[in-house]
């Protein structure tokens, strides 16, 4: 630790010590200053603010050592005190430590030795103390640049989601009716098309009907991250939802030999929302016609575990890691798993079955192992209002 110019103040009213302390300490290069009393020191301090330690004596003419301590700490100065005191003051010493004093020192015949030592550990000490309160302040700066930058970022996510909002509440109509026209271009209304005609059309309404499902997702995440996901919950039953949702996978399915397979059972009607959920049940179906390999099977479960109502959709699919576990919820993570059949895949699916999960209160749970297969389980609390 460099102690180079340090400023002392040597307050004593014995002209002996005055004299002696700076002598015996002058190797160390410090800076002295003398007060032959408590107010001469308080003058002094008030011309050198900068003064660093402070060695007094006790026992003093005007104002003791006591005295002086007090004065100085209710201006709130933190300047370092040593005292030096009598046998028969130790008790004023004691005292001076509880003011804040870092140490006093009996003046007997050692004191020069003990003094030097004192300087230097209560110095050290005192430094440690402001770099630790500089480290302080610097830490509660870093912490508000970090505080405006969040609110910064909050407002910019705002921003972009109703930027997203508006782009794909703005494409919807348009695409609708590209799909439309299109479909009624199919139906030969307005004359017969030749096959390559049939084929390009068909390709155009395939596509415009991916990209509403697109936007229709990107409006959904764009209303989710505001806040304002409406949930309107009605008591009605989970089993016939289920029944209906399956039937729009089945010729999907199909198509891969993969078969459905659901056995309902005796549950309760509770409270959800049934459109939001049907997109719940239809992601997690569709995710596992969509990425287990051809001719696989898919069992969906429905029964009552503890005060919730759960659903299971267990798949012979490729499985998910568990470090790709762990993303699997969040918005545009096409993971390891690809479709098997060409069929879309944004990723944006499972961030929004959580998100709707979440707002019902509800727990969505994954189960996977690589090479063996998939459960999406979520859980709807059976509430009695
Ligand atoms: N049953 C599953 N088996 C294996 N991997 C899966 C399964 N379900 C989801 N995944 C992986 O997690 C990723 C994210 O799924 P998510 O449903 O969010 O998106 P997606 O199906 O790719 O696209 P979207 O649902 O938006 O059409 C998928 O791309 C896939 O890699
Ligand atoms: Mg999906």
């Amino acid at each position: 630790m460099s102690v180079e110019k340090l400023k002392i103040l040597v307050v004593d009213d014995d002209l002996f010590f005055r004299k002696m302390l700076p002598k015996k300490l002058s190797s160390k290069g410090f800076i002295f200053d003398t007060a032959e009393n408590g107010v001469e020191a308080l003058e002094k301090l008030h011309a050198n603010p900068d003064v660093e330690l402070i060695i007094s004596d006790m026992a003093m003419p005007e104002m003791n050592g006591l005295e002086l301590i007090k004065k100085i700490r209710s201006t709130g100065k933190d300047v370092p005190f040593i005292f030096l005191t009598a046998s028969d003051q130790l008790n004023t010493a004691i005292e001076a430590m509880t003011c804040g004093a870092s140490d006093y020192l009996l003046k007997d015949e050692n004191i020069l030795r003990t003094l030097s030592i004192s300087v230097d550990k209560v110095l050290e000490k005192h430094q440690l103390k402001k770099s630790n309160q500089k480290l302080l302040q610097d830490l509660a700066a870093k912490n508000k640049d970090l505080e405006k930058s969040n609110k910064q970022l909050l407002k910019l996510n705002e921003l972009k989601n109703k930027f997203l909002g508006m782009a794909a509440h703005d494409l919807r109509s348009p695409l609708a009716s590209i799909r439309g026209l299109s479909e009624f271009l199919l139906s030969e209304i307005f004359g017969y098309l030749t096959e390559e005609q049939k084929e390009y059309i068909n390709i155009i309404n395939k596509t415009s009907d991916e990209m509403l499902t697109l936007v229709n997702d990107l409006l959904d995440v764009s209303v989710i991250e505001s806040g304002n996901l409406d949930i309107k919950p009605l008591k009605t039953s989970l089993i016939s939802l289920i029944k209906d949702r399956i039937k729009l996978y089945r010729m999907s399915a199909e198509k891969k030999d993969t078969r459905i397979n659901f056995i309902p059972e005796d549950i309760p009607e509770i409270f959800f929302d049934p459109s939001k959920i049907a997109q719940v049940i239809d992601n997690l179906v569709s995710n596992s016609v969509k990425f287990s390999p051809p001719g696989s099977a898919i069992y969906i479960h429905a029964d009552v575990d503890k005060a919730m109502v759960k659903v299971s959709i267990r798949d012979e699919g490729p499985g998910i890691s568990e470090e790709e576990q762990s993303r699997l919820f969040g918005e545009f993570q096409r993971l390891s798993a690809r479709p098997t059949a060409g069929e879309k895949s944004t990723g944006l699916g499972l961030a929004i079955v959580k998100k709707i999960i979440d707002a019902h209160h509800g727990i969505l749970e994954v189960n996977s192992r690589l090479g063996v297969g998939s459960t999406f389980s979520f859980k709807l609390p059976i509430s009695n209002d």
